[in-house]
């Protein structure tokens, strides 16, 4: 992914990041995706008081690509406030995998320091059924 696009991709994510309903955890992520028209749908973590029905910053930015027709992605961004830039749950991997394949992966921190991977890295030998 280029440097302008990764960029804008990880300033959706940390804009996203803003509206997470996470007072449960304490731990607000933003996530983005871009899809095959360079268009980009942002996401966060949403808890709720039964804490298993919490979803993830990174289904809820695919869920809505999804629900408006979008079938092909390009890259995924997370960007978190731990210390270390934290990688997608395993969860979301599988569902990162099924909807949009082996994606390069940016994740953040607030502070700006970034890693990257492919999913297959992230998500070797993955159930493809
Ligand atoms: N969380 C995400 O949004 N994405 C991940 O990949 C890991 C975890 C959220 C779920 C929960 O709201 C909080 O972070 C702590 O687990």
């Amino acid at each position: 992914m280029d440097a302008e696009r990764e960029a804008r991709l990880v300033e959706a994510a940390t804009r996203y990041r803003a509206n997470a309903v996470s007072k449960r955890s304490g731990f607000s992520v933003g996530a983005a995706v871009e899809d095959e028209n360079g268009r980009i749908w942002g996401g966060c973590n949403v808890e709720n008081s039964t804490y298993g029905l919490t979803v993830c910053a990174e289904r809820v930015a695919i869920w809505k690509a999804l629900s408006e027709g979008v079938r092909r992605f390009r890259a995924v961004a997370v960007v978190t406030g731990a210390d270390e830039p934290t990688p997608p749950c395993g969860a979301c991997r599988q569902i990162l995998w099924e909807f949009a394949g082996d994606v390069p992966i940016v994740m953040a921190n607030a502070a700006g320091r970034k890693k990257h991977f492919r999913l297959s890295e992230l998500f070797p030998e993955p159930f493809d059924f």
